[in-house]
């Protein structure tokens, strides 16, 4: 099948990748021109373990391309895929600018039927937006052409998300039209060969699908988050407690690990969404808003401990930082909890040396030019060298080369023998023993 992704960030560009990747003929289209350069060079501008390569590879085959014109991408496909982004207004709701301008100018370019896909997360009523919005274009064209919206949400987690695309749990297909329905059978079919994964669905229920899913995510890590605080006051290690409750198998493990608060491009901005959403229909959403509300709390919670141990005025302190990206297998920085921290250390006169083994240049792009030129963050290029004459280090972001360290070295580069873990990485008998001070997420210190 010919297909048109707009849009070529995270969820864009491996859509579109992994539908070629499947033998269909994909255009991808971005509004950043200098992003369609680069992609058509070969050079992705993202980190996504496996990704590169298949761009590369389906490049070269031709059944994947680069471009900012929507236009010449709709000449020759019949399903459109929106994937802009859809980050929050001030308000918390959904800002749906990129969306209704895509879909206005698909109604610009439609020229025969079409499948208008939402990948885009976005509130319960969007594909109605959108279905206005094409069809506003084609009346001021004076033509009549059939066309669906069908919501197709996108599940996939950065950092593992070629698998979860090509392997995945579920794949939900919103629509009232059997034509669409069909279509989108046909496209997925390849993903659903051992099994069938689709859930068909009305389109609201799809949109719905989606914020549900990551508010439930979130309220799980909140959860444990508030557990987590509890137990630190109460002389608790939450660490067993976790292992305690997860081995039911109606709670289960995933998701119930503390820590120092979500990040990224999704949790955050989603649970704001559905709130807003709930709010705009008049209905009370007491428990997504303690979810935020926690998540808020606890993204401060390591500069909290910092505080308690060294002092409200942190000047004349340095603080070596482990991990910057929200999670590991990332390079993306949005809503980082490591951000946070960053800002708490530098506002309280700390000096910060971090490092993380992949989010690096998107620190440098991204994080404040004045940190650098006043010399209050330092990036470094091994986590070792992060930690020469620290105060203490802070581990933000659980990457696999941090979980076993080597105390020992640590312990001779360090000024004093501090660690505050804030993803429970460490044991902390290991720790003590090895001369260190240990502080972590809910756990006896
Ligand atoms: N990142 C994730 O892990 C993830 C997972 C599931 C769902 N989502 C959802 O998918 C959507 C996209 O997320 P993302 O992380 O890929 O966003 P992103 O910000 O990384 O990428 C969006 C891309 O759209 C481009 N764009 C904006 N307006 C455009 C236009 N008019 N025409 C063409 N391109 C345009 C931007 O230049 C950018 O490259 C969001 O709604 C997000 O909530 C994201």
């Amino acid at each position: 099948m010919n297909l048109t992704v707009i849009g070529t960030g995270y969820v864009g560009l491996v859509t579109g990748t992994c539908f070629a990747e499947m033998g269909n003929t994909v255009t991808c289209v971005d509004t950043d021109p200098a992003k369609v350069a680069q992609l058509g060079q070969g050079q992705i501008p993202i980190f996504e373990p496996g990704l590169d390569a298949m761009v590369k590879n389906n490049s070269k085959d031709g059944r994947l391309r680069f471009t900012t014109s929507l236009a010449e991408a709709m000449a020759d496909s019949q399903i459109y895929f929106i994937a802009v982004g859809t980050p929050s207004n001030g308000d918390g709701s959904a800002d749906l600018r990129q969306v209704l301008a895509v879909a206005r100018e698909i109604g610009r370019h439609l020229n025969a039927y079409g499948v208008v896909v939402d990948k885009s997360t976005v509130p319960v009523g969007t594909a109605e937006k959108v279905r206005e919005a094409i069809q506003g274009e084609l009346q001021s064209r004076g033509v009549n052409i059939d066309f669906d919206v069908v919501s197709n949400p996108e599940f996939l987690k950065e950092g593992a998300a070629i698998d979860d695309f090509m392997r995945p749990d579920r794949i939900i297909v919103g629509s009232d039209s059997d034509r669409a329905r069909e279509i989108m059978r046909q496209l997925y079919a390849p993903f659903n060969m051992n099994r069938d994964r689709t859930l068909y669905m009305g389109v609201r229920d799809a949109e719905m699908t989606k914020y549900a899913a990551n508010a439930m995510l979130a309220t799980k890590i909140s959860f444990i988050n508030e557990i987590a605080g509890l137990c630190d006051r109460l002389d608790v290690d939450v660490e067993n407690v976790r292992l305690g409750i997860g081995s039911d198998a109606r709670i289960g493990y995933s998701f119930i690990y503390p820590g120092c608060g979500y990040g990224g491009s999704c949790f955050p901005k989603d649970v704001k969404a559905i709130i807003h959403l709930a709010e705009s229909c008049r209905f009370e959403p007491r428990l997504l808003r303690s979810v935020e509300e926690r998540n808020q709390a606890q993204r401060r919670v390591l500069c909290q401990k910092v505080r308690e141990r060294f002092g409200d005025d942190l000047s004349g302190l340095t603080f070596g930082v482990w991990g910057l990206a929200f999670k590991p297998g990332t390079d993306d920085l949005r809503e980082a909890p490591a951000v946070v921290l960053l800002h708490e250390l530098i506002g309280a006169g700390a000096k910060v040396r971090a490092y993380d083994p992949v989010a690096m240049d998107a620190a440098r792009r991204q994080l404040p030019a004045a940190w650098f030129d006043n010399g209050d963050l330092v990036l470094c290029e091994h986590q070792y060298h992060a930690l020469q004459d620290v105060d203490a280090m802070i581990l933000v972001t659980e990457w696999k080369p941090f979980r076993t360290p080597d105390f020992h070295a640590m312990r001779k580069l360090m000024k004093q023998p501090v660690i505050f873990d804030g993803r429970n990485q460490y044991e902390p008998q290991t720790v003590k023993q090895a001369g260190f001070e240990y502080q972590g997420i809910g756990r006896k210190s």
